[in-house]
């Protein structure tokens, strides 16, 4: 492990792979992973409990992104409403920051983390595909899970969000002018993952 940072920002919209891909990208190289969406997740879920979504987003800690029920489609829409505004994303930028910044490495998985949070990162990565394609595997994903729903609702949620995600004033959903576009709507997993892998060795050089 080196003692200088390394960071890998990969952001995109709702269900392309970005998770799996950051993960898998993590385990390879020995880098720490943030999900940057549980942090959004994690105060959308405290308004949905009745707390004042800037408040709740200065006080999270750490703890909060272990809490069981940050996976609902419920919270999903909660997190992309309190992400709207500007005072709750500032309020998460040092978590972030300094996260991307600890020794040995790091990747950072969200939506403007290449844009906004770590406009210098070291590869920037945009992990797409189509809103058919995502909502096909959120449907997948969500039924083996064992909850009801069908695949016309799920497509209209992952519309939604990524209306909301893109079109916001603050920190949009949208690639990095220097970022590499990874187009997952036909690829296997493994490709994804793959493709991923060969870019950043790219950078590493
Ligand atoms: O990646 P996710 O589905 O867990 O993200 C949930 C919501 O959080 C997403 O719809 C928008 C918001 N989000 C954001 O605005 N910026 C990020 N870096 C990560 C997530």
């Amino acid at each position: 492990m080196t003692s200088q940072s390394f960071t890998i920002a990969i952001d995109g919209p709702a269900a392309a792979g970005k998770g799996t891909i950051s993960k898998a990208v993590a385990a390879h190289f020995g880098f720490a992973h943030l999900d940057t969406g549980l942090l959004y997740r994690a105060v959308g879920s405290k308004v949905l409990m009745g707390e004042q979504p800037i408040r709740a987003a200065q006080a999270l800690v750490a703890e909060d992104l272990e809490v069981d029920g940050l996976r609902t489609a419920e919270v999903a829409q909660a997190a992309s409403k309190v992400a709207v505004i500007g005072d709750v994303r500032q309020a998460l930028v040092d978590f972030q920051r300094s996260f991307a910044r600890r020794a040995g490495g790091a990747v950072l998985d969200g939506r403007d983390i290449g844009t906004v949070i770590c406009p210098s990162a070291e590869v920037k990565l945009f992990v797409t595909a189509s809103a058919e394609v995502r909502a096909e595997r959120r449907y997948l994903e969500l039924r083996e899970g064992g909850s009801e729903s069908d695949f016309e609702t799920v497509l209209a949620d992952v519309k939604a969000r990524d209306e909301r995600d893109m079109n916001r004033a603050e920190a949009p959903l949208k690639p990095a002018e220097d970022a590499i576009v990874i187009d997952t709507s036909d690829l296997s997993i493994e490709a994804a993952i793959a493709a991923a892998i060969g870019v950043i060795k790219e950078k590493q050089g």
